[in-house]
């Protein structure tokens, strides 16, 4: 039988074809980036995927946001030609010969899902984590708790089960004999697990991990499966268990260094689709100490303990899932057109990162109630582990502005209460109210001093809340905080504090104090006339500008204003303390919250200067912070690109220095939010990750749309 020269090859081309089909790499949409969020709510729950690892999911181990590897792994037993084949599709480190990895097919993340598909045989399975975000449905927002499911499809029909498992690496306890309790309830159709601390200590932190409390994992049977069974006890003896029969039993609830706590949902014959949902979690009473009374996640005011919270989580799962879709939805479509698709892709992978490092709490008790009195937490995760710490805050407003601007108050509130009711007595506010979650205030005054960044965040913020949400609570003479937040624009006034400034730390502390920070006396013009709107006092208004006028003058002769022959902006340090002629500058970004409000405490000029400046600033990877560093800041970048003109070089550029850096494959944190730029490590992360300030980089899109754009 003679082949003719062409069948043979178009029979090569069909088997070329058919090997590159099996072998195709996996595709990530829309980038690998350096860590995926799977289960990240609060700054107890914030569990994320080093971004390179989703090429081999099977066998990837998952970390909480330090790194800390955590056990939770995701198996599937599909039968073909009556043999049964089990199949890791996630987190499942190898070490038994009967259990196979599947294959990763793709890759995905939205603002609030990480989906990953992959192939087992002749089933198709894809991982959902999703982890809402709900900001004005409190219930929803304040719930500690993260949903992953499993959907299973198959062409032909194919017999499946599904197991999932977490061991005690979630409780942030690592001993060989840990002091742990291990409970198991079923209610209905849901099975809870919870790990809770034999000696719980409230408020104390292990690894960063809350040692009260307690580690939650549920699953419930779902419609139309066969069976739905659950077991605690020794790792390997569970799950051969789960590989041998497909069902769990025998629940120890001793718990040993190698325990694990596991559910097996048998999905009879899958003929098109099938899912089931689990819950992950951390529940806890008590979120936050503020001044010695004990505050509580806001959904306790309806589901007061952990089975109640879990089984409504678990009710609510579809009807989240579809609001969060109508949300991603709307804000995908609002970043494109603000940013274009890699300004998108950058929020999407924002926005999980900034709720995960809240708590929205109202106050304590056995059966809480007092829905009035709402304030939000915010851990400065990564740098210190500080509480509401005001230059942490601040930068990531232009998120909050956007999506749900009563948290602009409810974050700042802890702290204006505070010094109202005397705080410290110095003539500035504190730049934290302790250590996270412990927010007990400074009233020794001995806290990270930062005079001018902490007086004109608590200024500027305060007219940002009122104009975002029109509430004219804090305006006037008579608003809440107005005589508190006087003595600060008092402080401000004198120009020894406010305008020739002394050596002090401002909120880029790395590089350490330092004297006549223009960037800082820009912020603090703009935040007396800020205070001066707010107030309907025009004194300080007039302060603001006379200070500005003295920074900046179009004829080149302010003291904040370079000189010679580089491109004119705004320098380092002012010239009291310093040649004009030394290139070295900040970025200045503190002229954000001037245009955004239009307050014109600077003329346009002094705006357009600095933003034809930054393209002529650029290193290899973008623009420093501050010339005495390296890096660049994400979020203050955002704030800075969105001060020029909309759509310009200056906003561009961030745009694709930021997304250039989250896609280069170099990094595997949870997004960092400063990168070198020069130098040998360019390119690289620097240091911190998960950090709220990211919500800055909202700032584009702030400035071109507005604010409380989603949930009207
Ligand atoms: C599963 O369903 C398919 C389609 O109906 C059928 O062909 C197959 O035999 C079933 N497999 C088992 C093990 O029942
Ligand atoms: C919170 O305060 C308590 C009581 O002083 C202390 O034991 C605990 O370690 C503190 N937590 C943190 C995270 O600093
Ligand atoms: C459960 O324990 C019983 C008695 O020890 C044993 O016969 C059975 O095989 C065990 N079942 C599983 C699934 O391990
Ligand atoms: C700018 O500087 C010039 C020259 O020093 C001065 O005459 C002028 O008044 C200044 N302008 C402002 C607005 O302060």
């Amino acid at each position: 039988m003679g082949l003719t020269r062409a069948v043979i090859s178009s029979i090569l081309t069909i088997i070329t074809t058919i090997l590159a089909l099996a072998c195709a790499s996996p595709t990530f949409s829309p980038i690998q980036p350096p860590s995926y969020p799977l289960a990240v709510r609060s700054p107890y729950l914030s569990v994320w995927l080093p971004g390179n690892l989703a090429t081999n999911l099977p066998t990837a181990v998952p970390e909480f946001w330090t790194g800390q590897k955590l056990g939770w792994s995701i198996l599937a037993r599909v039968e073909e030609n009556n043999k049964w084949t089990t199949y890791s599709l996630f987190g499942f480190g190898g070490g038994d010969a009967n259990v196979v990895a599947a294959t990763v097919v793709s890759g995905e993340y939205t603002t609030t899902r990480s989906t990953f598909v992959l192939t087992a045989g002749a089933a198709k399975f894809s991982l959902e984590f999703f982890s809402p975000v709900d900001p004005k449905n409190y219930v929803r927002q304040s719930l500690p708790f993260s949903y992953f499911t499993v959907t299973v499809a198959s062409s032909k029909g194919v017999p499946v089960q599904v197991y999932s498992a977490i061991d005690k690496s979630f409780t942030g306890n690592f001993d060989a004999n840990p002091q742990i309790s291990l409970t198991q309830t079923t209610s209905g159709k849901t099975s809870i697990y919870e790990w809770t601390p034999s000696k719980p200590q409230v408020f104390v932190e292990k690894n960063n991990a809350a040692q009260w409390g307690t580690v939650v994992f549920a699953s419930r049977q779902s419609d139309g499966s066969k069976s739905f069974t659950y077991s605690a006890g020794q790792r390997d003896t569970i799950r051969g268990q789960f590989v041998n029969f497909g069902k769990l039993s025998n629940a120890s609830t001793t718990v040993a260094a190698d325990t694990i706590t596991a559910y097996a949902h048998d999905l009879g014959n899958v003929t098109s689709a099938a899912c089931v949902t689990f819950a992950i979690g951390h529940y806890h009473e008590d979120a936050i100490n503020y001044l010695g009374a004990h505050r509580t996640p806001y959904f306790r005011s309806v589901y007061p303990n952990s089975v109640s919270a879990l089984i409504h989580f678990l009710d609510d799962h579809s009807s989240a899932r579809a609001d969060s879709l109508a949300f991603e939805n709307k804000l995908h479509d609002l970043a494109i057109d603000a940013g274009g698709e890699k300004y998108r892709d950058i929020l999407a992978l924002t926005v999980r990162q900034v709720f995960g490092a809240i708590e929205l709490t109202i106050p304590g008790g056995a059966t809480p109630t007092d829905t009035d009195d709402v304030l939000v937490f915010m851990k400065e995760i990564s740098s210190n582990g500080d509480i509401n710490t005001l230059d942490v805050i601040f930068p990531a407003i232009p998120l909050f502005y956007v999506l749900a601007p009563e948290y602009i108050r409810l974050l700042l509130e802890p702290e204006l209460r505070y010094l109202k009711n005397g705080g410290p007595n110095q003539a500035f506010p504190v730049h934290d109210l302790g250590t996270y979650p412990n927010a007990t205030g400074h009233d020794n005054g001995n806290e990270e001093h930062m005079p001018v960044e902490a007086s004109s965040v608590v200024l500027i913020a305060s007219l940002w809340y009122a104009k975002a949400t029109g509430n004219s609570i804090w305006s006037g003479s008579g608003g809440t905080f107005t005589s508190t937040l006087t003595k600060y624009a008092d402080f401000l006034s004198d120009e020894n504090n406010g305008l020739y400034l002394p050596s002090q730390l401002s909120t880029i502390d790395g590089p350490g104090p330092l004297a006549g920070q223009t960037n800082l006396a820009i912020k603090s013009a703009v935040a007396l006339n800020a205070f001066g709107v707010l107030s309907g006092i025009k004194k300080y208004s007039d302060r603001g500008l006379y200070y500005a006028s003295q920074l900046y003058n179009s004829s080149g002769t302010g003291i904040g204003q370079s000189c010679g022959d580089a491109a004119p902006h705004f320098t380092l340090q002012t010239t009291d303390v310093h040649d004009c002629a030394d290139y070295a500058f900040s970025t200045a970004f503190n002229l954000y919250p001037d245009v955004l409000l239009g307050l014109k405490t600077f003329p346009q000029s002094a705006v357009d200067m600095e933003d034809a400046f930054y393209p002529t600033a650029r290193k290899e990877a973008g623009v420093q912070a501050d010339t005495r560093g390296d890096w660049m800041s994400t979020f203050w970048g955002f704030w800075a690109a969105a001060s020029g003109e909309e759509g310009g070089a200056t906003e561009k550029q961030y745009i694709n220095d930021v997304y250039a850096f989250i896609s280069n494959g170099k990094n595997t944190h949870p997004f960092c939010d400063r990168v070198h730029v020069t130098g040998d490590s360019v390119g690289l992360e620097y240091t911190w990750r998960a950090r709220p300030v990211t919500g800055g980089h909202f700032a584009v899109l702030a400035r071109k749309k507005g604010p409380d754009l989603i949930w009207k």
